[in-house]
């Protein structure tokens, strides 16, 4: 235990006693003896926000990262007292208030302790810019474990680590190295079957100690701002996402070929080679939405321009493409080259767009342009211009979609890496350094790109995609985890990376297939491939300068092995589009650690490679070389093998075959998977039939489809369709009963309904309490069953 006086020796300061309390509605203000005031307010039943401020003033409430849309309300609210401390009761929490030393705890209603204070906030002055840092410091808890905090490289169970949150392009980064590209202040804490979550909304550099330097303590601070925290409870894990995705929002649906297979390269050009690469993915049959175009196709790398000896025609060029069925991502970043006879230059100039030093001159820093002025994107003006930049792009060009990069932002030859601290920023009305700036300045530009592809890709729905995030950047972008390395190391990282964004509240996120800089070999590409296609965000990417890296660049067996997952992705496109839009809707996380699956089973948490694909396929990668296959945990509960049907018992290890051309893959028993045929790109094919696998079980498992046009906005004025499906399995009967939502109708007419697993022979099989020909709904025998999409409850019962 610290005492004060160490506490006081090392320059903290802490708060004393209260000795004031006032509430307003759903407020409540306790103010110390020494000018602390710690306002805490409830947000949901589930969510209560606390916030210190020293001598008696708070700064002024604004954050990037909350979504302007949140929800708020709770059902019950309630404040008492005792001798000792404040009491604030929801309908879910207690929150107690000590009135000597300002710590709080929060507990169940049942006053099981899920999160307490140890020293609690405290602080120390900063002499040197003023203000304060702020500290927090709580009780672990017996044994606790901890998840989310975004990109870091690192394993996912968090316990016993530090981790900083400094947004910084980490080119060929490696494991454990931190912080990386993006900062997202979240964390969930998981003891004694209780799972809660802290989000520390605070822009500055802030740094996260699980347990690492003191086992019984884990705190966080940050180097200026406002001790200003939100506190989640699950009790469920899942639930502590949502509550944190509720907060800080959910992106809306992207439009179905963003969920395609994407190939980009460092970089293709002229056009004749982009047009070549799309033609060899179209010969060869390899399914493929997009293809990106990376810095070299702009005029010495002004942004906004094109060269026009490489590409000398884009808006025809895009137009081809469009035709052949590939959509065009274009490269934008934030550094504006200093060229006075560049428009976009002249323009911000002229506007005093771009953000300058303490001292007055304009911030310079060299990126791939050469020296650059960088956009105050933290100025809702500057944004504005930013956004309607891209109207040419987008409305007359025809680009169909933007990746922003180097937005942390990167500046090249500096040991920092990024802006000097000085720089200053609007912050949206409330002038700040880039101390303070910097973790959201490229979420601000991303969001103003947003804004602008948005614009001018309407009546279609935009596709943007950011490298720098802070959290809330959600809202605006997918995102990918920047330049990786064609290691097998790396694609461990991967697994785990992307796992933790969607913990994070971040889920449409992929990595550079394959890897970034160096090169793999076909088996390593061919594994990262199998592992890609269970991400939110599909694209393989490259540097470039260390050989190919198409799906036909490792050989034929490679190539085949390739384009069968590739395939296996485009025929889960309605189960990936169905986990997104659940995602869109209720900020529930799209890859879900094991941990998160299961939370009760001790024996996952500590587990980093298994991952639940949506909520019921369960993936492991191979993360080595020479692999037949591997052990893995099988989470509780039956599971299919997906290629071949067996049928394993879960809650353990197992041996899992999977040579070069599979994955280990597992659907759980009695879900219903829906699938379109291969396409070679979204929309190549009117779908004549949903395929459903259903894979018996006994007992009762519920599955959904959701449909929609695959573009524009059409289904949020109610043109949509969503099937529930709920599987009932005994030993000699199965029921599927279904529950229709929406007024979009879909194209397919039947249902082709391929049955596995099913433990008896079909005696017989009523639609909707009415008998039917066997004939007439299996004409070709086998276990699949073709019926009409309408039906509400299809029954099969045994001879
Ligand atoms: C950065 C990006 C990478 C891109 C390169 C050139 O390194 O992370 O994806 O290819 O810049 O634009």
């Amino acid at each position: 235990m610290i005492t004060n006086t160490e506490l006081e020796y090392k320059g903290n300061l802490y708060p004393n006693h209260i000795v004031d309390y006032v509430r307003d509605k759903d407020k409540f203000y306790f103010t110390t003896e020494n000018g602390v005031v710690l306002e805490i307010t409830v947000i949901q039943d589930r969510t209560i926000r606390f916030r210190y401020a020293t001598e008696h003033a708070f700064q002024p409430d604004f954050s990037y990262a909350v979504d302007p849309n949140a929800s708020r309300g709770y059902s019950h609210l309630d404040c008492t007292e005792n001798q000792t401390e404040y009491i604030i009761e929801t309908a879910r929490l207690k929150v107690l208030v000590d009135k000597k030393t300002l710590r709080t705890q929060v507990s169940d209603l049942k006053g099981n302790i899920i999160n307490e204070d140890e020293l609690g906030f405290h602080w120390e002055e900063n002499y040197e810019y003023g203000g304060n840092t702020v500290k927090m410091s709580k009780i672990t808890q017996n044994t606790e474990s901890f998840y989310g905090m975004g990109d870091k490289a690192t394993h996912s169970n968090l316990k016993g680590k530090r981790v900083c949150n400094w947004v910084t392009d980490q080119y060929a980064y490696g494991k454990d190295q931190d912080p990386l590209y993006k900062a997202i202040p979240f964390y969930i804490g998981l003891h004694n079957g209780q799972s809660y979550g802290i989000f520390f909304d605070n822009s500055f550099r802030t740094d996260f100690d699980f347990a690492h330097e003191r086992r019984s303590t884990t705190s966080f601070w940050a180097d200026g701002g406002e001790m200003n925290y939100y506190f989640f409870y699950g009790p469920e894990m899942h639930k502590v996402v949502k509550a944190y995705t509720n907060l800080t929002g959910a992106p809306e649906l992207p439009p179905l070929w963003a969920m395609g297979y994407h190939q980009s390269k460092w970089s293709y050009f002229p056009e004749s080679n982009v047009k070549d690469i799309a033609k060899q993915f179209r010969d060869l049959k390899i399914p493929c939405d997009a293809i990106y175009l990376d810095i070299d196709y702009m005029d010495g790398f002004r942004c906004f321009t094109w060269d026009k000896t490489r590409f000398p025609d884009p808006k025809r060029m895009i137009n081809e493409l469009s035709e052949d069925g590939f959509k065009t991502v274009v490269m934008i970043d934030p550094g504006i080259k200093i060229d006075k006879d560049y428009w976009v230059y002249q323009e911000a100039v002229e506007n005093d767009y771009f953000c300058k030093r303490a001292d007055g001159p304009r911030m310079k820093g060299k990126v791939w342009p050469g020296e650059c002025n960088f956009p105050d994107f933290t100025n809702p003006e500057v944004r504005e211009w930013w956004a309607e930049l891209y109207k040419e792009f987008m409305a007359e060009i025809g680009v169909h979609a933007v990746w922003n990069d180097m937005n942390e932002p990167a500046v090249m030859e500096v040991p920092t890496k990024t802006a000097p601290l000085d720089t200053r920023h609007d912050y949206d009305g409330h002038p700040s350094s880039h101390r303070k700036a910097h973790n959201v300045y490229g979420m601000q530009m991303v969001r103003a790109t947003y804004e602008g592809v948005k614009r001018y890709v309407y009546p279609k729905r935009p596709l943007v995609i950011t490298r720098a995030a802070y959290s809330g950047t959600q809202r605006f972008a997918s995102t990918w985890t920047g330049d990786n390395v064609a290691t097998w190391e790396h694609l461990w990282i991967a697994n785990v990376q992307m796992q933790r964004m969607c913990m994070s509240g971040y889920s449409f996120v992929g990595s550079d297939i394959g890897g970034f800089a160096e090169q793999p070999n076909g088996e390593l590409f061919a594994r990262w491939i199998q592992l890609g296609i269970f991400h939110p965000f599909c694209r393989v990417h490259s540097s470039g300068d260390h050989g190919d890296q198409e799906p036909w660049s490792f050989g034929k067996e490679i190539t085949d092995i390739v384009r069968k997952f590739i395939e296996l992705r485009y025929e889960l496109l309605p189960y990936l589009y169905t986990m997104f839009w659940r995602y869109s809707k209720e900020g529930t996380p799209m890859l879900l650690p094991i941990v998160c699956y299961d939370q009760e089973d001790t024996q996952t948490h500590f587990r980093t490679d298994e991952f639940i694909f949506g909520e019921q396929i369960l993936v492991c990668p191979i993360q080595e070389p020479n692999a037949k296959g591997r052990r893995m945990y099988i989470p509780r509960g039956n599971w299919y093998n997906f290629w071949n049907d067996e049928v394993v018992e879960g809650g353990k290890e197992k041996w899992v075959v999977a040579d070069i051309d599979k994955i280990p893959l597992f659907i759980k028993a009695g879900a219903i998977i829906p699938k379109y045929p291969v396409q070679q790109y979204v929309g190549e094919l009117e779908i004549k039939e949903l395929v459903l696998d259903v894979y018996f079980a006994e007992g009762a498992e519920n599955s959904t489809v959701y449909e929609d046009a695959g573009d524009g906005y059409a289904y949020e004025n109610g043109k949509y369709s969503l099937r529930n499906f709920k599987l009932l399995g005994k030993t000699n009967e199965l029921t599927i009963q279904q529950f229709k939502d929406g007024a979009f109708i879909t194209n397919y007419e039947t249902f082709k309904i391929k049955l596995h697993g099913l433990p008896f022979k079909i005696g017989e099989v009523q639609l909707d309490n009415e008998k039917v020909a066997i004939e007439d709904v299996m004409p070709n025998g086998g276990n699949i069953i073709i019926v009409n999409k309408d039906f509400t409850q299809l029954r099969i019962t045994a001879k």
